[in-house]
């Protein structure tokens, strides 16, 4: 039976990268049932819908969600990101995002696991004396032990099946509340796992090595709010921001997973057709892979490294990669 998947092309690039992405899919044989989702900055400026709740129960049933970007200029920040994309994560307890960094021409090959429901992402926190002299806002970062832990367990289980080396990276020395929290976790788990070496870096310093010298890294498991800083940096050493995909996992299954490009919806260079479909054609991959399909997976890959890169253009790279199938 083929499986079940929402589709969210979103805003600017994203429609265009994720045509590819499904072009790439149904080129390598893999039949998918797909359901289009009118959802983002868009449709919200259209007619104020974000993400209604009679969708998000459609989506339970889904096998998985396919997202290319969201965000428009004119809505305000927050609105779509809190709104949709974080409320995916977290209504769908999506509490993985993995993000896989490699780059073989300069021996790059590692994966970020990044909380993806909890940190400074929460929402805890807020205003008080809006506008006036006397304003406060607080923004806090909840850290639960559960959520830390199953973070925690995946980044070593992954570590396990790759070359064994697990680096986890804070700021323990400053967030000494949430750190001593991660820090415990971290080495009371890594008990269970003696064939795993551990390492510790500071989020500053990891950005020094990650551009420096990206090869000493396996497994990285960090917070929600380093991953999202330090995954861009990830994308940036590791042939482009345009390269890098991710996927939002639930890996318990009970629910669907999501899989996106790292990247946004960069309006400015939206309809005309340059956007660099490679992240949201290996989000796709990620995405067979999630759902058994690992053989499919594994071409997709491959023939995204096999890519001339003398090929520029969206339609281009995607008929390419199909080609190279
Ligand atoms: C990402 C994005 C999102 C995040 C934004 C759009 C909310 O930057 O997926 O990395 O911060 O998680
Ligand atoms: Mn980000």
């Amino acid at each position: 039976m083929a499986n079940r998947i929402g589709v969210v092309g979103g805003d600017g690039i994203g429609p265009e990268v994720i045509s590819e992405g499904l072009k790439v899919i149904q080129a390598s044989g893999i039949d998918l049932e797909t359901v289009e989702y009118d959802l983002g900055g868009e449709r919200y400026e259209r007619d104020g819908t974000i993400l209604p709740e009679s969708v998000l129960e459609e989506w339970r049933d889904l096998d998985a969600i396919y997202l290319g970007a969201v965000g428009t200029p004119n809505v305000p920040p927050g609105v779509i990101e809190r709104g949709l994309l974080l409320k995916m994560r977290f209504e769908l307890d999506l509490y993985i995002n993995l993000r896989p960094f490699v780059f073989p021409e300069d021996e790059i090959d590692f994966q970020v696991v990044r909380e993806n429901t909890e940190g400074p992402y929460a929402g805890e926190g807020g205003v008080h004396r809006l506008g006036t002299p006397y304003e406060i806002a607080t923004q806090g970062s909840v850290n639960t032990r559960h959520g830390v832990e199953r973070a925690v367990r995946f980044a070593f289980e992954l570590a396990m099946e790759r070359r064994r080396h697990l680096t986890m990276v804070h700021k323990t020395n400053v967030l000494s509340f949430a750190g001593d929290l991660w820090d415990r976790t971290f080495n009371e788990v890594s008990e269970e796992y003696p064939e795993v070496e551990t390492a510790y870096n500071h989020c500053d310093a990891a950005c020094i090595y990650m551009v420096q010298s990206p090869q000493q890294y396996d497994v990285i498991v960090t917070d929600n709010l380093f991953g999202d800083i330090l995954t861009d940096l990830g994308g940036a050493v590791s042939g482009g921001i345009g390269t890098a995909s991710s996927a939002n996992l639930n890996p318990t299954k009970t629910g669907p997973s999501m899989f996106e490009p790292v990247h946004g919806s960069a309006p400015d260079i939206a309809g005309q057709g340059i956007a660099n479909p490679v992240a949201a054609i290996l989000s796709g991959a990620m995405m067979l892979d999630f759902l058994g399909e690992q053989n499919a997976a594994s071409r997709i890959v491959e023939a995204c490294n096999k890519l001339d890169p003398g090929i520029t253009g969206t339609i281009e790279i995607g008929n390419a990669i199909a080609s190279n199938l």
